[in-house]
Formats: structure tokens, C-alpha cells, sequence
């Protein structure tokens, strides 16, 4: 299949590429390289020996965009390009609603005018918000708590309005817990813009000995006190992507968690990524950051069930391979 991806060039489209062209599907790029380089499809190349085609455009474009759909014949689009900083959106939330639902309208605009009925949809697990209960259930109830989460949340509403309206299409909203990793190869990894926010790129500075590593909090209600969230492998996350193209064909809405069902803590993960990698990680132990939930886990079963998606790699994979990707850079 022709598989528009937008967002291709960023952290889990790239990795999504390669799985994509394993199964011998032809993605076509969209990326406006606002968080991303080119230098990810020498890293696509060289690991599938495929260099797929890549347009450098703003997704909120509609002529660009409707060029690139004139010259294919897309099966389905994949649609990761977003903003997705949650400080940041927080700073600046004109900009995160306007990218992420401008972005998101436009493609569906080019979708509907060019006969594309598939899309599979970067959600992500904040828009359970704090839970009331682990492990986190797809009918949970729904809530966010910054401009972020909230354009998740109302993406995935446009989208399930649609999708009413659109009967025949299929829509899949992919749930993320927290992706960490690289390509186990290390020509592919997660290279943030800037000071990064998220665990694993903070602890992989601090082992640079670039930066300390702040623990924000240890008195949470946790076995150890710090807070405690699903990590899945990045290579994973990217084989439910091509296991959700088997909604392709099915009209309707489907919602999947993407995750492993268990959780670790802060000092879980600074701990195997010390003792896997051999390095020191220097911390301090911080308050809270504003915003955190204590815990946070998948129930995957659903996804299993209906896929057949399976993560299989365990957090020693993730904290290897993060580290090979990210140790010379
Ligand atoms: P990323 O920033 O590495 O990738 C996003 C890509 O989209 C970047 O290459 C960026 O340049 C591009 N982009 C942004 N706005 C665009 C626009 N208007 N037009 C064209 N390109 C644009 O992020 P990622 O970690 O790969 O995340 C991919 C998706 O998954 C995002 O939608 C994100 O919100 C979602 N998600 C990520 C996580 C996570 O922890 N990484 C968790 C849950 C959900
Ligand atoms: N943490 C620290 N110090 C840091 C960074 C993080 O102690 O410097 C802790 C956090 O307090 C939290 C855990 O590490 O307990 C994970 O934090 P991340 O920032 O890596 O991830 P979050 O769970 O806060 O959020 C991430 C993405 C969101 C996404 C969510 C999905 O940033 O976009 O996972 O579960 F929505």
C-alpha cells in the first residue's frame, strides 16, 4: 500500500517507516522539519535499503499538501506531524491548538477530496488525564490537563465526528504510553531540538555529565515514591502502526492503547540504565513538577486481542539501545 506519513522524519515516524517498508508497503514523507532533520532518511535508507520519497511541507498547507496527494494514490495516512512538547504547549497554546488541529483538518480535507478512507492517529495516553484506576482501559474517562493533552483530545473528537460523516472511513486513534529506545542498529533514535523535557533524554545528558538529572518527586504513593509510567520501545510502538493498517479496510472508529502493561519508576529506570550501560546517572531528588500524575499503566490486552500487537522488547532493551543511539551524539 501507498501510506502517506506525516511527521515521518520525527522520533516514532521514522521508526514507523522502516516497519512500514519491511512489510512491503511504499511510504510516502511529509515533514516540515520543525522538530526533526533530513539526516533521518539516510538512517531509514541505510537500515531498509529503501530511501522513500519525502516532500518538505507544513501539513496545514492545503496546496502543498493536495499536490502530494495528486501525484498518489495513498491507501492510508499515518499522522504523527504535531507539537508535542507539553511545557512548552503550556508557554504557548495559540500555537499548539493551530498546529496540531489546522494540521489535522487539512489532511482530512485532502483525505475526503482525494478518495482516502484510513487513518491511523498519534493519541496519546494523557488524554486519560489522572486516572481513577490502573491499569488504564480504551472506555476510561477522559481529561487533560494542558493544551497539549487537550489537542489530542480534540483531535480525536474531530476525528470520531468525521468519521460519522464520513461513513466508509476508518479511523484508528493509537493511544501512546511513554516511547523510549532507538533503532537497535543506532542509526536511528529520538534527537529533541533544545533542552529535552522527558526522562530518558535527560538521563542520557546526565550521563554525558551535560546536566543533573532532577527527580521530580519521591513522595508520591508508589513503591518507591517516584512516579511511575508504561515505557515502551520506540521499535515497538512503530510494529503497532503497521499491526493497526489492519483496520484499513474496516469502516468505524477503533481505539487502542499502545504500551507494555507495566510500570517503572524514575529510579527503576536511572538504576537498569546504570547497571545495562555502565555509566553513573547524577541525581538530585526535586519536588513535583507541576502537572505529573503518580502512575501510570496500559492494559494492552485489547490491542493484543484485536491486532495481534504485542510489545516484546523489556526496559533493558530500551535503555541499551537509547544509549547506543544517543552516546557519541
Ligand atoms: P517528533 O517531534 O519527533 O515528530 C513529529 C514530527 O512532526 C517532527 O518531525 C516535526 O518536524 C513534524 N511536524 C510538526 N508539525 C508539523 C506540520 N505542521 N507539518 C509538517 N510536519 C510537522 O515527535 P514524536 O515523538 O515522533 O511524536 C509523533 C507523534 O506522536 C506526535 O503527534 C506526538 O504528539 C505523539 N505522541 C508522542 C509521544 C512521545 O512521548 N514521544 C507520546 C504520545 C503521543
Ligand atoms: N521525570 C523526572 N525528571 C525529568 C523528567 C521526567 O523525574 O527530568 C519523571 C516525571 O516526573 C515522570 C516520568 O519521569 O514521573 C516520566 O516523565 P516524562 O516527561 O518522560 O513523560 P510523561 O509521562 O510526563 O509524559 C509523556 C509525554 C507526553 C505523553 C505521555 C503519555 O511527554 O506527551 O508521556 O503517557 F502524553
Amino acid at each position: 500500500m501507498q501510506i502517506l506519513v506525516t511527521g515521518g522524519t520525527g522520533y516514532i515516524g521514522s521508526h514507523t517507516v522502516i516497519e512500514l517498508i519491511r512489510y512491503g508497503h511504499t511510504p510516502v514523507i511529509v515533514d516540515n522539519l520543525s522538530n526533526s532533520k533530513i539526516t533521518a532518511l539516510d538512517g531509514i535508507e541505510k537500515i531498509s535499503g529503501v530511501r522513500p520519497e519525502f516532500y518538505e511541507l507544513d501539513v496545514c498547507d492545503k496546496a502543498a499538501l493536495s499536490q502530494v496527494f495528486k501525484t498518489h494514490d495513498f491507501a492510508a495516512c499515518i499522522h504523527f506531524a504535531g507539537l508535542k512538547a507539553v511545557g512548552e504547549s503550556v508557554r504557548l497554546p495559540l500555537e499548539y491548538y493551530k498546529n496540531n488541529l489546522l494540521s489535522t483538518i487539512t489532511l482530512l480535507e485532502c483525505m475526503r477530496e482525494n478518495g482516502c478512507k484510513c487513518i491511523i492517529f498519534s493519541s496519546s495516553a494523557t488524554v486519560y488525564g489522572d486516572p481513577a484506576s490502573l491499569p488504564i482501559k480504551e472506555d476510561f474517562p477522559l481529561s487533560t490537563t494542558n493544551p497539549y493533552g487537550t489537542t489530542k483530545l480534540m483531535i480525536e473528537r474531530i476525528l470520531r465526528d468525521f468519521q460519522f460523516a464520513n461513513k466508509e472511513c476508518s479511523v484508528t486513534l493509537l493511544r501512546y504510553f511513554n516511547p523510549i529506545g532507538a533503532h537497535p542498529t543506532g542509526l536511528l533514535g529520538e534527537d529533541p531540538n533544545g533542552i529535552p523535557n522527558n526522562l530518558l533524554p535527560v538521563v542520557m545528558k546526565a550521563a554525558k555529565g551535560e546536566l543533573t538529572l532532577n527527580v521530580f518527586g519521591n513522595d508520591y504513593d508508589t513503591p518507591d515514591g517516584t512516579g511511575v509510567r508504561d515505557y515502551i520501545h520506540v521499535c515497538d510502538l512503530a510494529a503497532g502502526h503497521t499491526a493497526a493498517l489492519k483496520n484499513a479496510g474496516k469502516p468505524g472508529v477503533f481505539v487502542y492503547n499502545l504500551g507494555t502493561g507495566s510500570g517503572f519508576s524514575v529510579l527503576e529506570i536511572i538504576n537498569t540504565f546504570e547497571r545495562v550501560n555502565g555509566v553513573k546517572v547524577p541525581y538530585v531528588i526535586a519536588d513535583r513538577r507541576p502537572g505529573d500524575i503518580a502512575a501510570c499503566y496500559a492494559d494492552p490486552s485489547k490491542a493484543e486481542r484485536e491486532l495481534g500487537f504485542k510489545a516484546v522488547h523489556g526496559i533493558e532493551d530500551m535503555c541499551r539501545d537509547a544509549w547506543n543511539y544517543a552516546k557519541d551524539r
